[in-house]
């Protein structure tokens, strides 16, 4: 059966590192806080560089790796909340600047599940038969979106890309997946646009910033990761031990910790960089597969689950073989 593989993982991230101890000196925080209810000890802030330029540097990077030609890709999907602009998209700004000309090209907004989202959206057209060649991007600049006067957000976001070059590939691949929103939990929210126009005057101010309800953020995710990676074994008759590594979105250690421990699994199987990069929202995924596979740690053959849980809210997880 053609299924949908994985050419090649590559990822950017923004040189300048911010350490706990200098966000401590613009909000009241400290080292000791963050790490021990996080894990996050630095992290990657742009200066400068937009959305659609980490992409684009990654794009590079995946044509470059694989050999593939710009005209040869079909496809462009960029997983992101923070575009450079509401339009044009963020993936067609990458279609030009690549030389992608016979790709169509969207963006898809799911939060922290986009990456897992729009793998499962390439799947679909590749399973098709109609389309070969597929980039599809994670990539956020959440620094221009979080407010920096508010301990309780700009300690977590960062910003970051990755992304992955997909085919057709027989038999392994993307195996199985499972995929959820609820829209009627709006705990986390950003960039909140309300109508304001000739005929009407806002009566609710807009808000610029993401903010957050940490709490019941951590209990959602804590309670639908382990059941998604369940339901993802189940669907394809598979155990835990046939799985070599978790790699789940990086948004807190603790979350992984007690995900691991709800599924009983050695927390080794799980994949955590989150103390370099803090949350990076749909760039987290692809940033570990790609930092995995720079280190050698994805053997052909392999089934990794992948795991995205977020804003909306929206989760999902997908099983792959390497
Ligand atoms: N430094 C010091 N104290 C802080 C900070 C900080 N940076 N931030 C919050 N606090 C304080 C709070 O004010 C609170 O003080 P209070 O008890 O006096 O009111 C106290 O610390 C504890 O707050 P809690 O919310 O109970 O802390 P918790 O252990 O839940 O950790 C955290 C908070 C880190 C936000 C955690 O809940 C979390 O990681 N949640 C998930 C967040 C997440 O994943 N969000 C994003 C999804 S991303 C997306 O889709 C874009």
């Amino acid at each position: 059966m053609i299924n949908t593989g994985i050419k090649a993982v590559a990822s950017y991230v923004p040189e300048r590192v911010v350490t706990n101890d200098e966000l401590s000196r613009i909000v009241d925080t400290s080292d000791e806080w963050i790490t021990s209810r996080t894990g996050i000890r630095r992290r990657h802030l742009s200066t400068g560089e937009n959305t659609s330029q980490f992409c684009i540097n990654i794009g590079n990077k995946l044509l470059e790796k694989t050999g593939v030609k710009a005209e040869e890709i079909d496809l462009i999907i960029v997983a992101t909340i923070t575009p450079d602009y509401a339009t044009p998209s963020t993936s067609c700004q990458v279609q030009k600047a690549l030389g992608c000309v016979n790709a169509f090209a969207f963006d898809v907004s799911a939060a922290c599940s986009g990456f897992v989202y729009s793998l499962s959206i390439a799947d679909k057209f590749i399973r098709s038969g109609l389309y070969k060649k597929v980039l599809v991007f994670g990539a956020e600049t959440l620094s221009k979106i979080t407010d920096w006067t508010d301990r309780n957000t700009c300690v977590l976001f960062a910003d970051g890309g990755g992304g992955a070059l997909l085919e057709p590939r027989e038999g392994a691949g993307i195996i199985a997946e499972d995929l959820h929103a609820r829209g009627d939990d709006i705990s986390l929210t950003g960039r909140h646009h309300v109508v304001e126009n000739m005929v009407c005057r806002d009566a609710e101010k807009g808000n610029p910033y993401l903010i957050m309800d940490g709490r019941a953020i951590f209990n959602f995710a804590t309670r639908v990761v382990p059941d998604s990676v369940n339901e993802i074994l189940e669907k394809s008759g598979l155990g835990l031990e046939d799985i070599r590594y978790i790699v789940p979105h990086q948004a807190n250690s603790r979350i992984i910790d007690i995900v691991a421990r709800k599924l009983k699994a050695d927390i080794s199987k799980f994949y955590i960089n989150v103390d370099e990069y803090g949350n990076t929202s749909a760039a987290s995924i692809p940033i570990a597969l790609s930092e995995m596979s720079g280190k050698g740690m994805l053997e052909r053959g392999d089934k990794i689950i992948i795991t995205g849980f977020g804003a909306g809210l929206t989760w999902g997880s997908m099983l792959i073989e390497w």
